[in-house]
């Protein structure tokens, strides 16, 4: 497969093939030992983020937030949360990470604000019908005195998508009650938005990671349609009430003019869950310009899971012209690591792995060590893909899941709502362990926001640095090779690749070899230049990765898939 233009072209096209590291900003590194993560915190491991070797970071929401959702209820889209410091804070962070040569992206939250956001406030204390309730969803209940909701529409994570407001209207929300959902058909705040996306970009931010862009159209004209109805598959695509609109990209083409005022262009990726076929809408040049592509993190372990995922990938970017995107976790699911240790049908199933949550991490048992081991195989496969990886924080250490966190000690809404049916998304968010030992392992000067477990002493940085066999170190590796090594946006099925062997070649005679299955199998031909575990001889053993260099490496053919 040939896809377009090499990342090293034009710096406009930096993003193609960027690795990106998610910071989830609260739970990096806290300077001032107040348990919670900081702009200075991350300022302060920025030789980390250097040495580590990725392109660009993704900070996760950062703003005024009451963290009613992790900080995805924005009080205040151009600020600082107080407690994670200033906006000259957060200044001094992008010159510094763009001095090493590290670009930055921002979250950006445009489906719903906080609560507590001025034009929530300014709603709830105007009558009804005015223009400032006009910037939200409002309406009148059912049943004669309206103390019924507008609809039976459920909020994600549990309870309904309505609250009524004390002079008996309903306001939308399809997150918490605390993130009610704005009004997009509103000219104003269409414009704020271009304010803020200009706020960001002109203080040197480079891209935006766009919060929930399936959501923000809706059309909402009544009679509103019950939730029956709207879990009918035969619904035509893009004419959902509140997802995937086809308005919605108007929108996004609004940006795209404010992206494009700026040298290079502001880039932007879409967290959009919407059907593959739909996906490219989203990732179109004209509008946000890249899309998460999901797939390989609800994948399970599985040779033929993870061949069909990249041959259908590669071939709607291609097909689109945006590059595609890998992930195989972020701050909404479980762990990789702990996913592929558990049994198949928890592996790339998200629901699976909330009942190994529910149970505390106690079932099904999970092999931690065989979880690693595939992690470490999964990472060499994914950096050898074309397009851009997505890392979470924390990944690199191999930090398995914190599958027993103390239900008192939860912040994660979705526990709360959901009635302790789900525990919620915490145990990917604790503090990163930095050093060996100490009161939150190099974390901060005094505990965390959320307990770590006695393990993350041993997974620490601190233990990992100096061990070459190391993930931190088969990350760093891996991450530098790449570098070398990344051409072209090529690939090709190494013929004969079937079965438990996912085998494939990139520009320059770069291989990657992936052993799914519970038996070694024979080394291709090459020398290998890193691998994910120890090698026996000339074979490849169980649940590992091999990247080789072909001698002398020779241009790609064009082959396609097997
Ligand atoms: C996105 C975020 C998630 C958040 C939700 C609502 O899916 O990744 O963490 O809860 O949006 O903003």
């Amino acid at each position: 497969m040939e896809m377009s233009s090499s990342p090293a072209a034009a710096d406009a096209d930096w993003w193609r093939q960027a690795v990106v590291y998610q910071i989830y900003p609260r739970s990096f590194a806290d300077s001032d030992g107040d348990g919670l993560g900081d702009i200075r915190g991350i300022i302060s491991r920025i030789p980390y983020l250097a040495s580590l070797g990725i392109d660009a970071v993704w900070l996760g929401p950062f703003y005024p937030s009451a963290l009613a959702d992790g900080g995805y209820d924005v009080d205040d889209y151009r600020d600082v949360d107080p407690r994670l410091g200033t906006l000259v804070d957060f200044d001094e962070m992008t010159a510094r990470l763009h001095a090493n040569g590290i670009k930055v992206i921002v979250d950006i939250v445009p489906n719903h604000t906080s609560s507590r956001h001025a034009w929530f406030r300014e709603a709830l204390a105007a009558v009804k019908g005015s223009p400032a309730r006009d910037r939200y969803i409002f309406r009148d209940g059912q049943a004669p005195d309206g103390a019924e909701p507008p609809s039976d529409w459920d909020a994600m994570g549990g309870g309904s998508a309505w609250t009524r407001v004390p002079d008996g209207q309903w306001y939308l929300h399809l997150f918490t009650e605390e993130q009610p959902d704005l009004n997009w058909a509103n000219r104003e705040v269409r414009d704020d938005f271009l304010a803020t996306l200009r706020f960001w970009s002109d203080r040197g931010v480079d891209g935006f990671r766009v919060d929930v862009a399936h959501g923000l159209a809706k059309n909402l004209v009544e009679p509103l349609a019950a939730k029956a109805r709207l879990a009918d598959k035969s619904l035509p695509p893009g004419t959902h009430p509140f997802w995937d609109r086809d308005e919605v990209h108007d929108i996004y083409a609004e940006w795209r003019r404010v992206f494009n005022e700026y040298e290079p262009p502001r880039t932007a990726v879409a967290e959009a869950w919407v059907d593959r076929s739909r996906r490219h809408r989203y990732a179109s040049p004209e509008g946000l310009g890249q899309a998460f592509n999901f797939d390989l993190l609800d994948a399970n372990w599985n040779a033929g899971q993870f061949r069909s995922t990249i041959t259908d990938n590669l071939a709607e970017a291609q097909q689109q012209g945006a590059s595609t995107t890998w992930v195989l976790s972020n701050h909404d699911v479980v762990r990789h690591a702990t996913r592929y240790g558990l049994p198949p049908e928890s592996q790339g199933n998200r629901q699976n792995a909330r009942t190994w949550l529910l149970s505390d991490g106690t079932s099904p048992a999970l092999d931690r060590g065989l979880g690693i081991r595939r992690a470490r195989a999964a990472i060499l496969l994914m950096l050898a893909l074309p397009g851009s990886a997505y890392l979470y924080q924390g990944e690199e250490l191999g930090l398995h899941e914190v599958g027993n966190l103390p239900p008192e000690r939860l912040q994660d809404p979705v526990f709360w709502r959901s009635g302790g049916t789900d525990k919620g998304r915490d145990g990917c968010r604790v503090p990163l362990p930095w050093t060996a030992d100490g009161p939150s392992f190099g974390f901060g000067t005094g505990p965390a926001h959320l307990p770590q477990p006695a393990w993350f002493g041993l997974a620490s940085v601190e233990a990992q640095k100096h061990d070459p066999a190391s993930t931190l170190n088969l990350y760093g590796q891996a991450l530098r090779w790449r570098r070398k090594l990344q051409a072209a946006e090529s690939f090709e099925w190494i013929p004969g690749t079937r079965g438990q062997v996912v085998h494939f070649g990139r520009p320059g005679g770069w291989r990657s070899v992936t052993n799914f299955g519970t038996d070694p199998v024979p080394l291709p031909r090459g020398n290998v230049i890193l691998a994910s575990a120890r090698l026996d001889g000339g074979q490849l053993p169980h649940d590992t990765s091999a990247w080789l260099l072909l001698p002398g490496g020779k241009p790609l053919t064009n082959a396609a898939g097997t």
